[in-house]
Parts: structure tokens; sequence; C-alpha cells
């Protein structure tokens, strides 16, 4: 008979065959078996209230019923094909159908990929090189992602930072650093590389940062003013803030976004979507072999990831459901107030109902730096005692999902109160 296995002895194996003993994502000591609904459940048994949900994807919570029957029925005809598949191409009709900014789309397997030729795709478009990025801004993996993404040490505006080894300092001298949330500094930014630069890459919501108001529609104002392409990071925000996404709750329609996690149900799917005359340059035939961007990708456009994302795109459109998942996140929102604030200490819960976290911090944070200044032992106390609690989550993000229920939520608020009570011993 098989021994049953603990996470000790999981990661110990890990160790000797991934480097640094896990996929690289999340902690590694943990090792999730199953899940269900809005639950997961790690190898030793644990039972947590999930509000990681897959870093995003699990929208809908684990092995939603309706997913899950798709999937299974399809799973028979096959896996996968690389030519084009039917499935592909009605999840593509509906992505543009939602997204403000949607003509048409690309599939990739990531997130980080989408928006790589995001920016390739401004580049062969504008025939310019420079972009800019925002300090602090996710946006995968690619060399020009990499910059400036998590700096410890402050350095002047525009100048990038590398946050990896192995990417040559002439990415960096292409990419130009801002502030989030900084008006004057993009205005002054953008006359002074006048014809130069291709596109300016933002998340709409940085992180957990929201954007002031007139922030994002001064992007557009300036990126028309100069012939800039704006693009959308909508991996996390894409049918999650709205069915439209950010760009539907701010209303301001970029000419690209990026999109990810929800639209696979799960399974790995990304797209860069956006304006008709620049998706143009992914086709050969219509603007020539030197202004083609090449681009394919052995699973693009999966019919498993398709199938699953158009179930859970299904889901996402009835009638409600926005409304629900912000009720949900604003019940936890107002969790954290009843616990924290008889404690006295300065806190701000900083993002939106459908995505946020606590920083514990006086002034409301508008820049990675304003977030890189808060309390980070608080911060810890207050992770440490919602996972002691039955919570599962990420350091910086609380997810709500659409699986919460009454149950999930009494458990939610419990660990809660501990975590205030342990916030307040601290200070
Ligand atoms: C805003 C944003 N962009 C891009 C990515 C990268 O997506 P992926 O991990 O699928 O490459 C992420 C991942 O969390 C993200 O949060």
């Amino acid at each position: 008979m098989q021994r049953m296995t603990t996470q000790a002895e999981w990661a110990a194996r890990a160790k000797a065959v991934l480097p640094a003993g896990g996929f690289g994502n999340f902690e590694p000591e943990f090792f999730i078996k199953e899940g269900r609904g809005s639950r997961v459940w790690d190898e030793d048994g644990n039972e947590y209230i999930d509000y990681l949900i897959g870093s995003g994807p699990m929208l809908l919570g684990h092995s939603h019923p309706e997913v899950l029957e798709a999937v299974l029925e399809y799973l028979p005809k096959g896996q996968t094909f690389f030519a084009n598949n039917a499935l592909g191409v009605e999840l593509a009709e509906e992505i543009v159908k939602a997204m403000p900014c949607g003509e048409q789309l690309r599939y990739v397997s990531s997130g980080g990929e989408a928006d790589m030729y995001a920016m390739r795709l401004a580049r062969a478009f504008t025939g310019r090189d420079k972009i800019v990025k925002f300090e602090g801004g996710y946006h995968g993996m690619s060399a020009e992602a990499q910059m400036s993404l998590a700096p410890t040490k402050q350095v002047n505006f525009p100048l990038a930072i590398p946050d990896s080894a192995g990417i040559p300092q002439t990415v960096a001298d292409e990419m130009l650093i801002a502030p989030f949330n900084d008006p004057d500094y993009i205005r002054s930014l953008l006359a002074e590389y006048e014809g130069q630069v291709a596109a300016i890459i933002v998340e709409p919501l940085q992180r957990i940062i929201p954007p002031e108001a007139g922030f994002l529609q001064l992007l557009r104002e300036e990126a028309d003013k100069y012939g800039i392409v704006l693009i959308f990071d909508e991996v996390v925000t894409g049918f999650r803030f709205a069915y439209g996404g950010a760009q539907e709750l701010y209303g301001v329609t970029p000419d690209l976004c990026t999109l990810g996690k929800v639209i696979g149900g799960g399974f790995p799917l990304a797209a860069t979507v956006g304006r008709q005359d620049i998706m143009a340059h992914f086709d050969k035939a219509a603007v020539g072999a030197d202004n083609w961007l090449m681009q394919l990708g052995t699973l693009s456009g999966n019919p498993i990831a398709a199938i699953a994302g158009l179930k859970s795109l299904e889901i996402l459109r009835r009638e409600g459901q926005y409304d629900h998942l912000r009720n949900l996140g604003n019940q936890v929102q107002g969790m954290i107030r009843v616990a924290l604030d008889p404690t006295g200490v300065p806190y701000r819960i900083v993002g939106d109902p459908t995505l946020f976290e606590v920083v514990f911090t006086k002034a409301e944070p508008r820049t990675y730096r304003d977030v890189l200044g808060a309390n980070a032992d608080l911060s810890a106390a207050w992770n440490r005692t919602l996972r002691q609690n039955g919570i599962f989550k990420s350091a910086g993000k609380t997810y709500p999902s659409l699986s919460l229920t009454e149950a999930d939520l009494e458990v939610t608020a419990n660990a809660i109160t501990e975590a205030g009570k342990a916030v307040g011993q601290l200070a």
C-alpha cells in the first residue's frame, strides 16, 4: 500500500528536481491536492477558504459543475490540434463583443505572452521603439516587463531597472518608467520623447492601486496626441471588474488590451485583443513581409481551454453575477473594518471589491513606492493569522470568488477577527 505523503515529504522531493523547490509561483511548502467550489485542501488534509483562486482564474470557484461538464463532454474528441477549431472562434467572437476595444484577437497561452506581443505590435504599428511602463506594474516575464517591476532601490524616473538577471542593457534603454497616478510626470515625459514612444502599457488598476479620477482618461488623451498605442493589461481585471473589464468599469477604451486568467476557465489561454488596424500586423497578406509580426504557439486557441472559457463567460453573463461578486467583496471589506477599526492601527483597504488588500499605512497609497513604504510586519502578522484560521491567500492580494457561501463568510469573519487581534497586539 502506498504511504500517505505529507507536504514536508513532497517539499523535500520537489527540492531535488525543482529549483527553489517549486514552480516559482507560491510558497514552496504548500501542496494543494484538491479544490472544490470555494475551498482547497492541502496534501496534509488542511481545508481552506480560497482567496487565491489560482491567482485569479477561478472566479467561479474550483471545478464549477457546468464548466466541468462542458470540458468532460469535449475531452474524448481530442486535446489539441494546432489547426483552427470552432470553439476558439466562438470564444474570440464573445471576447471581442465584450471588450470595448475588441475588434480582433490573437490567442497565446499566458498573460505574459499576450503582453509581450501587445508591446511588439505597438512597435510594429508605430515604427517606434520606446515603451512607457509604470513602476511596480506587472506584465509577465518578458525582458520589457521585468523593468522596474519590484525595485527595492529608488532611482530617478524614467530610468528602468531590471528586476531579473540576464537582460541586456539595450532593453532597459528602450523603456521609460513613470510613477502611476502622476499626470504631470506623464505629460512632461511624453512631450520630451515626442515621436519615440510606441506604447504606454498599464494595468488599469495597478496590482491593487486604483487609478485616480481622470488618470486613465489622461493616458488616453496623451496617447492620441502623440500617436501612441495605449495598452491596458487586463489579464487580472478582464471579466472580473465587469464583463467588459476595467475598460468598461472606468469608461476608458485602450487601443489594445491583454486578457488571460478568467478567459481560459482554469486552462492555459490568454489573448492580445484590440483594434483591427493594429492587429493586422499579425497578417502578412495585409501588411507585407516587412511589417509582419510572426506569432505562433503550439497550444494557442486550445479547444479545452476555449470550451472552459466559453462556459465560464456564459455563466458570468447571467443576471446579477457582478453585483453579487462586488457584494461579496464588500462584505469581506466590512469584516476587515470591524476587526481593525477598534485597534487604532493605521490601515487602508486598497483596490476594488473584486480584488483588494489591506495595506498598513496612514495615507491612501497612490503609487508603488507608497505600498513599499507600508508596515510589512503588520502585513505578515495579518496574513499569518488568516492562514492559521483557514484562509488561503497570497501575501499581496485578496480575490473573492463567486463560489463563496454564507458558511465561508462565517469562517472568513472569524479569521479576520483573529487577524485583527494579532495586528492589534503587535502595534
Ligand atoms: C496584470 C498581469 N499581467 C500579466 C500577468 C501574467 O500572466 P501569466 O501569469 O498568465 O503569464 C499577470 C499574472 O498574474 C498579471 O497579474
